[in-house]
């Protein structure tokens, strides 16, 4: 009888990278090969753009799925369907997830979840951000409730996470059902343009239900998500181009809220003083112009890393870095529906700025608002409901807020924009500035409505009580006296005073009375 020959130490060390290659094969290379076709990398070929070489450490590749319905337990794959580990990005820890289509669609069961949930708890622990990298049919039918179950661990572990350690998502294919929950929990959700797309309930049933035909594209693509429905924060072309905005995105962020964000070394000039700044306002107040060339103009090196650029393009927001430290920007952009304050603009603006005060960010505004959008779609869609979530993240920051009145602060839109009221440190004004209940036109029109009729020109007389009014009241003096506005200052010196005003705010401490949590108006 032939005795078994018991393994070696060699034959040990050769059967750990016998099973490590396996592993990396995921749903082998046929499956790697339709991956491929689709245009889209492996997980693992993901991981590795993301991560400085060399720098992963892979948890978890023996896990294996526990089910044994529809046969299963015959078709079991090493890792389950995830890549799971850790690395770093510019040298920082990150933890990453990265589902594996080639594996059962990347069908998220209970092992898979329980993967992900451990690294989430590992990267809790040690305060460092977590990158979700999905690509997946979602729920494996197969785990049935043990699947739901593992989702709504995740989803757990997002909320916890929410405030503590950035938390960024990456569509880079399907991501379906409730399964869009986990990154719509997140900070931030970049989507690959054609190739990523996230709905709740697909074509299929929506044509059930319906009767409505419409592609994945139409329903749930990139584009959509990043213009209309306002789910996704940037649109990448490929999925190159995906991972550099994450790791752009991250070099402007802390690694938990502990921590003050990344600081870098300045090339550009404090004290620069932009001359043209002056000359990118009309004369004339009514007319629009980009305030992104007034942001270009001021922050370091003209870089302005935008958020949400597609979507409520009245607001525009994002980062960039005011003598080497990071800042979150917020501006009314004239150049859409003249820079007015609207339910999309009110809710975009509100979360980033309460992003920012999570992870001590400070809170740069640029005001030229002529007040709310007003009509029927507003109100009855809710404008003072959604218009107070911007009222109260900016009374609720308590980072450094600095604020600049480029030209137009009317109405109840002054108050909300990072006025002194809400609690902004300094404030400062363009001598072009109107501070105003309302614009001339219609503030005339209801002061001096009798005057006008009885006038024997009311043309002209209209035009005397405007440029009377514009006198009195649409400039920043009247503010100033106040002590509403701090300083009036020139157009030029907008970034030596910002950076000076932030040096100075950098140990601002602001205790609030404590409780468990406000009720922001959701
Ligand atoms: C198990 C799945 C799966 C799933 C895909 N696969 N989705 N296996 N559970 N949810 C498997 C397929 O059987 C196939 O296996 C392989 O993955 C590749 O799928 P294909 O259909 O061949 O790929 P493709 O044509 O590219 O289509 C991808 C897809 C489609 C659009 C994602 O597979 C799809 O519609 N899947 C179902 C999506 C869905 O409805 N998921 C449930 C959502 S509800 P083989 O072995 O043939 O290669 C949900 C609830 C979550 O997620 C609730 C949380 C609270």
């Amino acid at each position: 009888m032939a005795t078994r020959k018991e393994p070696t130490v060699k034959d040990k060390i050769k059967r750990l990278s016998e099973l490590r290659e396996q592993a990396k094969l995921g749903g082998g290379p046929k499956r790697i090969e339709a991956q491929h076709a689709k245009g889209k990398l492996t997980a693992r070929e993901r991981i590795e753009l993301l991560l400085d070489p060399g720098s992963f450490n892979e948890l978890d590749m023996f896990v294996v799925h526990q089910c044994t319905e529809f046969g299963m337990q015959e078709r079991k794959i090493l890792g389950d369907g995830v890549v799971t580990g850790y690395g770093t990005i510019d040298g920082r820890l990150v933890y990453v997830f990265s589902q594996d289509f080639t594996v059962f669609g990347g069908s998220l069961g209970e092992m898979f979840a329980k993967k992900v949930c451990k690294l989430m708890d590992l990267a809790l622990k040690t305060g460092a951000p977590v990158i979700g990298l999905n690509d997946s049919g979602g729920a494996r039918i197969q785990e049935g409730v043990a699947s739901l179950a593992g989702y709504g661990d995740i989803f757990f572990r997002n909320v916890i996470s929410s405030g503590v350690i950035p938390q960024i998502s990456a569509i880079m294919g399907p991501c379906a059902g409730g399964a869009v929950y986990s990154p719509a929990l997140t900070d931030f959700i970049v989507m690959v343009d054609k190739t990523a797309h996230m709905f709740i309930t697909g074509p299929d049933v929506v044509k059930a239900a319906l009767g409505q035909e419409v592609t994945f594209e139409e329903l749930g693509g990139a584009m959509v998500h990043s213009s209309t429905s306002g789910v996704a924060h940037f649109i990448a072309k490929d999925e190159e181009h995906c991972i550099q905005i994450i790791k752009k995105l991250l070099s402007y962020l802390p690694s938990n809220y502990l921590e003050d964000p990344p600081v870098i070394e300045p090339t550009d000039d404090p004290n620069r003083a932009d001359e043209s700044l002056a000359e990118i306002l009309p004369d004339d107040p009514d007319k629009p112009y980009n305030v992104k060339e007034i942001i270009s103009c001021v922050v370091d090196n003209e870089d302005f890393f935008e958020v949400q650029s597609l979507w409520a393009p009245n607001i525009v927001v994002g980062f960039a870095r005011l003598n080497g430290k990071p800042v979150g920007i917020v501006a009314n952009q004239p150049a859409h529906y003249a820079g007015t304050l609207d339910i999309n603009s009110s809710m975009k603006a509100g979360r980033f700025i309460r992003f920012c005060d999570c992870f001590n960010i400070p809170i740069i505004t640029f005001v030229d608002v002529p007040g709310f959008l007003p009509g029927l779609d507003q109100e009855h869609g809710g404008i003072i409901r959604h218009g107070s979530k911007l009222l109260y993240a900016y009374c609720e920051a308590t980072v450094p807020k600095v604020t600049v009145i480029l030209r137009k602060a009317y109405g109840g839109a002054y108050d909300v924009m990072g006025s002194k009221h809400s609690g902004a440190d300094i404030n400062y004004a363009w001598p072009t500035a109107e501070i105003a209940v309302m614009g001339p036109h219609g503030a005339i029109n209801i002061i001096f409505r009798k005057e006008i009729a009885q006038s024997g020109d009311p043309e002209q007389k209209r035009l005397e009580l405007v440029s009377e009014y514009r006198e009195k009241f649409a400039n920043p003096y009247v503010a100033a006296q106040k002590g509403y506005i701090d300083e009036v200052i020139q157009p030029a010196e907008t970034r030596p005073k910002l950076i000076s005003a932030l040096e100075s705010l950098s140990t601002k401490r602001e205790p609030r009375p404590s409780r468990k949590h406000g009720n922001i108006p959701l």
